[in-house]
């Protein structure tokens, strides 16, 4: 298998079924739609998606699978809205995203609040719309348990509460200790990729142990990648990661680079990816693909 070529074929793959999903722009609120199409075929990485999807590749059953596609173009647009919120002058003030003129830029803040606001709305109108693609009692349960996931780790014990944590670590006076730097990562970037691979084992059968066990390799997985993150809003350029460098010194944010320095946060983005393929080597079914993500993310330059 050649990595590089799978990940792009799966990219366009995930590219395509979320063109699928978007409303056309048109009516009254056609300005709304425009600025949420905007966003989301800016392109970006479609990590989540294609986690969801691989992670589902995890378990033999393919029983609930008609439901997926719908769930990954979900777990896209409730990322995206995150960040046309998290770039709103309110929060990061940033004014490039995915290559493009931040959302708020182009359509003003308001209509960006609105995109937001849209795009999380329809992510829950076409995730509840799947499971008409059911077909029998065990179905409608993986559905709704799936749903049930995607609005816990969305939301204000998910991504929301550490969103939450992160704006009030910008304004707090005192230094931020290990443990809420570690809740912030945990939650504004971990929870929505376990939402996406516990989602993926879910619908394709897992028992509570697989999802379990999932939920803790995503955990590692999403703190890894936000420290990444961090790294790269210093080491990184703007013309390869498509948003701006320098943004977390200029909003004074303490991050994993801020408090234990950048060799020490590349060694704990090595580890904890480490111990997340090690996670999920252990399964009866082995995803090399899924395998290779994780360690390809590790030395990530966007
Ligand atoms: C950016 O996420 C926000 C973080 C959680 C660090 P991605 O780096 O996955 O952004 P896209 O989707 O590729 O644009
Ligand atoms: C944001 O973290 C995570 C979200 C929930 C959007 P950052 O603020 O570091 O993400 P970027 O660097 O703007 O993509
Ligand atoms: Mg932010
Ligand atoms: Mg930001
Ligand atoms: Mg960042």
């Amino acid at each position: 298998m050649n990595f590089d070529e799978e990940l792009r074929r799966k990219t366009e793959e995930t590219e395509r079924l979320l063109a699928g999903f978007l409303p056309e722009a048109q009516g009254y609120q056609r300005q709304v739609i425009e600025a949420m199409n905007y966003s989301v075929t800016a392109g970006g990485k479609r990590l989540r998606p294609m986690l969801m999807a691989e992670s589902a590749a995890l378990f033999a059953d393919p029983g609930s699978a008609a439901m997926l596609p719908a769930y990954m173009a979900a777990i896209e647009m409730i990322h995206t809205y995150s960040l046309v919120h998290d770039d709103l002058p309110a929060m990061d003030n940033d004014e490039y995203r995915r290559g493009r003129k931040t959302t708020h830029m182009v359509y003003g803040e308001g209509m960006a609040v609105l995109a937001g606001d849209g795009l999380l709305n329809l992510a829950f109108e076409t995730a509840a719309g799947a499971l008409e693609q059911a077909r029998s009692v065990e179905d409608y349960r993986r559905g709704s348990a799936a749903l049930r996931i995607l609005g816990n780790k969305a939301g204000i014990y998910g991504m929301i509460g550490g969103q939450c944590a992160d704006l009030e670590a910008e304004r707090a006076s005192q230094e931020l200790t290990e443990e809420a730097l570690l809740f912030i990562h945990a939650h504004k970037t971990a929870a929505l990729i376990q939402a996406a691979m516990t989602i993926g084992a879910v619908l394709a059968g897992a028992d509570k142990g697989g999802v379990d066990r999932l939920e803790r390799c995503a955990c590692n997985i999403g703190i890894a990648f936000q420290i990444q993150d961090d790294i790269l809003d210093v080491t990184g350029s703007q013309e390869v990661l498509g948003k701006p460098i320098g943004s977390d010194e200029r909003n004074h944010k303490l991050t994993y680079v801020t408090m234990h320095g950048m060799e020490e946060s590349a060694r704990e983005v090595e580890r904890l990816s480490r111990e997340a393929v090690e996670i999920l080597a252990s399964f009866d079914r082995r995803n090399p693909f899924l395998e290779e993500l994780v360690r390809a993310l590790i030395g990530r330059e966007k």
